[in-house]
């Protein structure tokens, strides 16, 4: 099968450093794109100019280069936020997804009270799963959790069932970092509201693949990580309603966050500055909007339908080889370019050592998905994960190792 090949990978992957090197003698393959994205070298350059041209604090010195690192922040704010189609006010810097849902449950849960319910999903990453596990057992509350239907797609007709006026927050992830699922989170924000709860999504693994429009999607909270989006790691972004955000407490406190400071008590500052308490990764954040840059100029759309291609590609190569079976669904306009999978016989850690050897980067284990794991009935699997700098020459290689580790364990 050949793909139309939308993007130039070519030159694309002349802008990543890292592919310039060998490991283990020969050319880097990465499929480990899940777990963290590859640095084009205009995210490095971005990075090395603040701190050899400009670095200092922001928010505080009236002298030029303080003034450039302020400019700088507030404007990787702004391009963070037109990215996803949100306000200014609505985009809080944090380090990263996990940091973004737990300062939710701290926050969302001081509001709770005994008995409120909170809906998840069987496919959660634990970072949307313990936070809100651990609230709930601090304040008495009820934990859903919505089933995965045999062809891995979440059970719309359980989430109608459980989600219940008795529900205050439903929070789902937007991409499996497994299964790949791309969940209906419209519908799901839809059935949320009816019920008067807050609707959030982990958005850790569609960020860099899918364009996201934040309205559109009317979540009122959306988290993401800098590193998984070609930016550096560190940074992470919280997205929340205005009106929301404005009526929350603040998560931590300290410099910056506040209005007025007395013995006996404190205001807050002005939004999204009430959540960014003390020095924030300023270097971080110059590297997110260098990486928003670079995004922008490939284009979303363009990415969503060359790694669409590359998906299709992939799942087909695998299903043609005796003994793999792949996790997930089989359609790739229903997925994201995540492909779990296990070689028969052989466990995930000795088919990924082997895919090792070649080149081939890919993770094996549980995936910080546990639970999903119990379900699924296996201890891990092997997990590929495409972004759109990936080539179907690399997925045959990907075919061609996991053809040889067979061997190897005949
Ligand atoms: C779906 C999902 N949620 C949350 C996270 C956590 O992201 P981070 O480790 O950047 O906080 C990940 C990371 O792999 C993820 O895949």
């Amino acid at each position: 099968m050949l793909i139309k090949q939308t993007l130039d990978t070519k030159k694309i992957r002349e802008d990543f450093p890292i592919f310039k090197q060998l490991t283990h003698n020969k050319p880097l393959i990465y499929l480990d794109n899940g777990a963290t994205s590859q640095k084009p070298v205009q995210v490095i350059d971005a990075m090395n100019r603040f701190y050899n041209e400009y670095n200092s604090n922001v928010h505080r010195g009236v002298y030029k280069i303080s003034e450039l690192a302020t400019h700088a922040y507030e404007e990787a704010h702004r391009k963070t936020a037109d990215f996803i189609k949100a306000e200014f006010e609505e985009v809080i810097f944090t380090k990263g997804t996990t940091e973004s849902l737990n300062l939710l449950a701290y926050t969302l849960g001081r509001t709770l009270k005994q008995g409120d319910e909170i809906v998840l999903s069987q496919m959660e990453h634990h970072s949307n799963l313990v936070p809100w596990q651990q609230l709930a057992k601090q304040k008495g509350l009820a934990l859903k959790f919505i089933r995965i239907t045999k062809d891995y797609k979440l059970d719309m007709a359980h989430a109608r069932e459980i989600i219940t006026p008795k529900t205050k927050i439903v929070s789902i992830v937007h991409v499996s970092n497994v299964l790949g699922t791309i969940n209906p989170v419209k519908e799901l924000a839809a059935l949320a509201h009816k019920n008067g709860a807050l609707f959030v999504i982990d958005g850790a693994q569609s960020i860099q693949h899918l364009p996201i429009n934040v309205k559109e999607l009317d979540c009122d909270f959306f988290a993401f990580s800098g590193h998984k989006m070609l930016g550096p790691t560190g940074i992470g972004v919280l997205y929340g309603k205005r009106h929301l955000l404005e009526h929350m407490e603040p998560f931590l406190y300290g410099g910056d966050m506040i209005s007025e400071v007395q013995f006996e008590h404190s205001t807050w500052n002005e939004l999204p500055w009430k959540f960014e308490a003390g020095t924030p990764n300023i270097t971080e954040a110059i590297g997110l909007a260098a990486a928003i840059d670079y995004l922008k100029e490939i284009n979303m759309e363009h990415i969503k339908e060359y790694e669409e291609e590359l998906t299709t590609y992939a799942l087909e190569t695998l299903s043609n080889i005796k003994g793999v079976r792949v996790y997930g669904p089989t359609e790739a306009g229903d997925r994201g370019s995540v492909i779990a999978f296990n070689v028969e016989g052989i466990h995930p850690h000795d088919v990924s050592t082997i895919l090792d050897r070649e080149g081939i980067a890919v993770r094996g284990g549980h995936h910080c998905a546990m639970p999903l794991m119990n379900l699924l009935g296996v201890t891990g699997t092997v997990r590929a994960s495409f972004s759109f700098y990936n080539t179907t020459e690399e997925i045959d290689k990907l075919a061609q190792a996991i053809k040889k580790a067979q061997e190897v364990f005949k």
